[in-house]
């Protein structure tokens, strides 16, 4: 089992607190199955619930408010999923949006038609994050580019 499934609601576990819990959507069968395992194996079963299915059908669902939340999913869907993480946030609630960088795309004069959407809605996602009043953002050039918002 590859521990790369999961691994992400994994390592935010270590910073839960008593009672804390984390929930995370993946669409693809096998790979949530797969994040199910590592997490069991990892007897975490208690703390991360696992949903399979699409985010763009699941989190509309979600009536919840989350101290944190992580976006790291379909790239062309970002500005959708910033208006459902600000649907369900609070004063104090930290929204990180990972690849928001995109191997430079994002920033250059990029326009080549394969990752034209991807790149389009992560421009979008920027511009909306930080226009945003309520939001204090910053974009930490990690990895593929890492954008951290903090609700006012
Ligand atoms: C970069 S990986 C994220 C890995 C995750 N952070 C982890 O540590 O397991 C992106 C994942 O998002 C899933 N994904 C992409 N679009 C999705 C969507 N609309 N709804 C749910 N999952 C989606 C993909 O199947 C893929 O496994």
């Amino acid at each position: 089992m590859e521990l790369r499934f999961g691994y992400s609601a994994i390592c935010f576990s270590k910073f839960l607190s008593e009672n804390g819990q984390i929930d995370t959507i993946e669409r693809d069968e096998e790979r949530s199955k797969a994040a199910i395992q590592n997490i069991k194996e990892m007897g975490l079963e208690g703390k991360i619930n696992v949903f399979t299915g699409d985010a763009v059908e699941l989190l509309p669902k979600i009536n919840k408010t989350y101290d944190m939340i992580f976006i790291d999913a379909a790239k062309g869907k970002y500005p959708f999923f910033l208006s459902e993480a600000l649907r369900m946030s609070k004063s104090g609630t930290l929204i990180f949006a990972d690849n928001v960088l995109y191997k430079g795309y994002v920033m250059s004069d990029y326009n080549k038609h394969k990752q034209r959407t991807a790149v389009r809605n992560l421009r979008e996602y920027l511009k909306q994050t930080l226009e945003n009043p309520k939001l204090e953002s910053e974009i930490l050039e990690v990895g593929d580019g890492l954008c951290v918002s903090k609700v006012k």
